[in-house]
Order: C-alpha cells, then sequence, then structure tokens
C-alpha cells in the first residue's frame, strides 16, 4: 500500500506561520499541493515564508493580522477563504519569562496569554466555519502543549488556556462532524529552533530525562502528524489530542 497525502485543491491558513513550527507547517501543506495563507502579526516574517514557497512553485499569499482580532480575521478569510486552519499562534515567549509561581505573576498579563493561546483560535473557527460548512469539508489542527496536560511550574494560566483551547476543539469536533469538518489537537514537548539562545546543559539533561526519545523536539517533528489530520486520511479521526513529544510522562 502507498500512503501519500495530497491537498491539492485546498486552501489553508496557518497562523503564526512565519517562523519555527508555523513556517514548517506552511511549507509542508504548500507542498502536500495545498494553497496557503501564511499568516503573521509581523509582515516581514509572513511575507518571508510565502516568498520562500512561492521560489520552490507552491501557491502561497501573506496574511498579515493579529489572530486576537476577530474583525481582522473575518476580513482575512473573507477575502481567502480556507478550508483548513492550523491554529498555531500561541506560546509563554516574551510574555511570562523569568518563570515564577502563580502567586508572583502579574495579572495584566494573564489575558494577552488566554487572548493567544484559546481566544485566537475561536476567532479562526468563527471566520472559517461558514465556508468550511458550504464546503462540508473541512479541518482544523490546533497545537496545544503538554503544559495542559500536566502541571508545570511557572504555566499555570498558559497550560489552562491550552487545556480550554483543546475543550473548544472538541467541541468543534462533536458540532460540526455530521458536516465533515474535524478538529483535533497535536500537544507538544518541549521544542529547540535553531538560533534559539543555548540553554543551560543541566536544564536541557534534567528535561531530557523525561524524554523516551533522548532529545528535544524540532519545529519539523510534528509536521507529519498536522499534514495526516489536515488530509482525507483522518476523516474519522476528531476531537482528539495527540501528544508528539518524544514519549514525555511514558514513564517516572
Ligand atoms: N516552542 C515550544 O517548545 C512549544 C512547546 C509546546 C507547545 N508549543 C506551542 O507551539 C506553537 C508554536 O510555538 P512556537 O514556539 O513555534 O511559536 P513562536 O513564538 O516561535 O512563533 C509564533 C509566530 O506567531 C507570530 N505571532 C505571535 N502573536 C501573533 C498574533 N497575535 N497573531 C498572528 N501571529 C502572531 C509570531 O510573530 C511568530 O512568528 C504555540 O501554540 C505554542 O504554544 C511550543
Amino acid at each position: 500500500m502507498t500512503f501519500s497525502i495530497d491537498l491539492s485543491g485546498h486552501s489553508a491558513l496557518v497562523t503564526g506561520g512565519g517562523q519555527h513550527t508555523g513556517r514548517a507547517f506552511s511549507m509542508a501543506l504548500a507542498d502536500a499541493g495545498a494553497s496557503v495563507l501564511v499568516n503573521d502579526v509581523v509582515e516581514e516574517k509572513a511575507e518571508a515564508v510565502a516568498s520562500e514557497i512561492r521560489a520552490a512553485g507552491g501557491q502561497a499569499t501573506a496574511a498579515v493580522f493579529d489572530i486576537t482580532d476577530l474583525a481582522a480575521v473575518q476580513d482575512a478569510l473573507g477575502a481567502h477563504p480556507v478550508d483548513i486552519v492550523v491554529n498555531n499562534v500561541g506560546g509563554v515567549r516574551e510574555i511570562t519569562f523569568p518563570i515564577v509561581h502563580f502567586g508572583d505573576s502579574d495579572p495584566q498579563r494573564w489575558h494577552r496569554l488566554v487572548e493567544l493561546n484559546l481566544f485566537g483560535n475561536m476567532n479562526t473557527a468563527y471566520a472559517a466555519l461558514p465556508y468550511m460548512t458550504e464546503r462540508g469539508w473541512g479541518r482544523f489542527v490546533t497545537i496545544i502543549s503538554d503544559a495542559a496536560r500536566r502541571a508545570e511550574r511557572g504555566m499555570g494560566v498558559y497550560g489552562a488556556a491550552k487545556a480550554a483551547s483543546a475543550a473548544f476543539m472538541r467541541a468543534i469536533a462533536t458540532e460540526y462532524g455530521p458536516q465533515g469538518i474535524t478538529s483535533n489537537a497535536i500537544s507538544f514537548g518541549s521544542l529547540r529552533y535553531e538560533g534559539q539562545p543555548e540553554a543551560d546543559p543541566e536544564t536541557l539533561k534534567r528535561m531530557t530525562r523525561l524524554y523516551s526519545v533522548k532529545r528535544m523536539g524540532t519545529p519539523e517533528d510534528p509536521v507529519g502528524l498536522m499534514l495526516l489530520l489536515a488530509s482525507d486520511a483522518a476523516s474519522w479521526i476528531t476531537g482528539q489530542v495527540i501528544p508528539v513529544n518524544g514519549g514525555y510522562t511514558n514513564a517516572l
């Protein structure tokens, strides 16, 4: 049996597509034949990835908007309707470092974390569902974190927003399954990126001890599962959280 993923005839939005996993997702979707709307709030990043895709012969358009702005998301998807949404924006970077316990966190920051990791995904769903419903086909792939599935120090608000995002993704799966729309989440372990400042070796050692596969993740690690979930091959997989995490939590 041969197995390949062909997304020609489909159009995909990747939020935060301008770097790291978002870039890897955008490139892979285009490579599989989808026309890709590469979103980022930073214009140069979105443009760079869209140009890279076009230079390689794929179809891509940069879409510069903030996913937490519903009107902007609706405008973008009104102009370029999509039947695949990869909700990649999120994270804790720039927002909660240095990591502190909840009682020492800045309440002003909670809202932005929840906006980025939860409300943004509601905005893309609200804007994309009319076209998906009309087509009778749609895919949501939402990136969450292992911080949503187990307690990680300093990650309370982030983990709560990601867990809520998983609950939201399941609700969409249930409500829109009858219309051919699936909705799943991929839960990442910790990824390392090229160009990222070197982590303290002791911290890295402590972290990799928790992984069955003894390395940190890369932006390419979740790409295969994302493509599968975005395709017809996964039409009977919905409402699931699937970890891509090197076996984090397999053993104590
Ligand atoms: N990096 C990790 O180790 C890790 C671990 C677990 C889960 N995750 C999850 O993976 C996803 C991707 O993480 P990452 O580390 O690659 O992210 P990143 O911060 O490296 O990249 C996110 C991209 O999104 C853009 N962006 C930020 N805010 C935006 C907004 N409001 N609207 C549009 N674009 C915006 C940024 O400019 C950036 O290009 C996130 O959902 C994150 O929570 C990451």
